[in-house]
């Protein structure tokens, strides 16, 4: 139902996206995409880069007045670090980066190219086409949100409420609900920091309010299982994805993993425990949607690794780039962008896609069957 595709380096005048597929008359805040914008930006932890920047999306077509129009909405993000022609080359590939493959793949003996386009500022278009969908979704009750659970080996033990969790992030500088391990984790990268080293970790995505039923086992693509793990490891750095209690899970005996089948005349069926995360065979359960993400160390070192110069083939230490130490909390802002873009995509494809006032009739008469199965 939605299509996306962005555009721009890191280090060009700017960032560009076009979103095909929104349907009508969905309220749309300007304000509410940047303050998204501004999310992914200052967690500590990020690089000066983010000093420069102050990220704010121009709306090109596809919204009049605050509403959208089902044409497809263009946006722009300005880079203000707008240096991409005065930049040196680069001959020293960074390891954990695109520069080698990329080199080796377009033939391109400065990397910089590859550098400018592999580069995570791109995820700030996804940020911004995220809060669009979240626009949409908020029509249905959906609320999405991200923490941090760990960074490197400092880890986030037990689970409170989704409420209680949002009211906990509000005051953490690194989106960590636990302030004890913010602390432990801040001095992780003060440490990682001084060591010219850099630092990854695993923050989880939960959505609340969705309905049974989005996502389908019919064939092996439309399972939103897969749709919603390919989507998050398509964000740089993401190296895996676990679906509720999956990797736990894979170690136990079944009778201790699925979650068991209530059923009363109020709640009609119902679980006491949702270890499946919210998915079942590729269909949300109406339970929330758990999502864990496991991101690499950031691979640009300011203590560099070895490489080798791509046209003298001498070893040479790998490129110092401006980088982050710890990226966890805003990939984690990305994350909730690009399931927001996944979930808007299950809701146009289950109830219809032209217009809000269709979706939410289709959405209600959906409703209205289930409750009475
Ligand atoms: C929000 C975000 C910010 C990032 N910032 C940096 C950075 O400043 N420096 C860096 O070397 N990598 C950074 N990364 C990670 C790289 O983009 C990533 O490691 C690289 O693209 C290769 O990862 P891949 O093998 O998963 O594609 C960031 C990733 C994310 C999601």
């Amino acid at each position: 139902m939605l299509r996306l595709l962005t555009g721009g380096e890191s280090h060009g005048e700017a960032l560009v996206a076009i979103l095909d597929g929104m349907p009508s008359n969905v309220d749309i805040s300007p304000d509410f995409i940047n303050r998204e914008l501004r999310r992914r930006q200052h967690f500590f932890g990020r690089g000066k880069r983010q000093a420069i920047e102050e990220d704010s999306a121009k709306i090109l077509s596809g919204i009049i007045k605050g509403k959208t129009t089902g044409s497809p909405i263009s946006i722009i993000i300005k880079n203000k670090d707008f240096s991409i022609d005065r930049l040196p080359s680069v001959f020293s590939p960074r390891p954990g980066h695109a520069d080698l493959s990329g080199a080796l793949k377009y033939n391109l003996k400065d990397m910089r190219a590859i550098i400018e386009r592999s580069s995570a500022r791109e995820t700030a278009t996804r940020v911004a086409i995220g809060a669009i969908c979240k626009g949409l979704l908020s029509n249905f009750g959906v609320d999405i949100i991200s923490y941090v659970l760990a960074i490197g080996d400092v880890r986030v033990s037990g689970y409170s409420s989704f409420d209680k969790i949002k009211a906990l992030l509000k005051k953490s500088l690194i989106n960590c609900p636990d302030s004890r391990k913010e602390k432990e984790m801040i001095a992780l990268i003060e440490k990682a920091r001084a060591n010219g080293d850099t630092l990854g970790g695993c923050f989880e995505v939960v959505v609340r309010g969705l309905c049974v039923g989005l996502g389908s086992y019919v064939q092996p693509d439309r399972r939103l299982s897969a749709r919603l793990c390919g989507g998050l490891m398509s964000i740089p750095a993401i190296k895996a994805v676990e679906i509720g209690d999956g990797i736990q899970g894979s170690k136990e005996v079944g009778s201790k993993v699925h979650d068991e089948i209530y059923y009363n005349s109020q709640s009609g069926f119902f679980r006491k425990t949702n270890r499946s995360g919210g998915l079942e065979g590729g269909i949300t359960t109406g339970s929330v949607l758990a999502l864990r993400c496991f991101m690499k160390p950031i691979s640009t070192l300011m203590k560099p690794l070895k490489s080798v110069n791509i046209i003298s083939k001498k070893p040479v230490d790998a490129e110092i780039i401006r980088s982050d130490v710890c990226a966890v909390p805003s990939a984690g802002i990305v994350a909730e962008a690009v399931v927001a873009y996944i979930l808007a995509d299950a809701y146009l494809e289950k109830f219809g896609s032209d217009s809000l006032e269709e979706i939410s009739r289709n959405f209600k008469g959906y409703l209205s069957q289930v409750k009475n199965f």
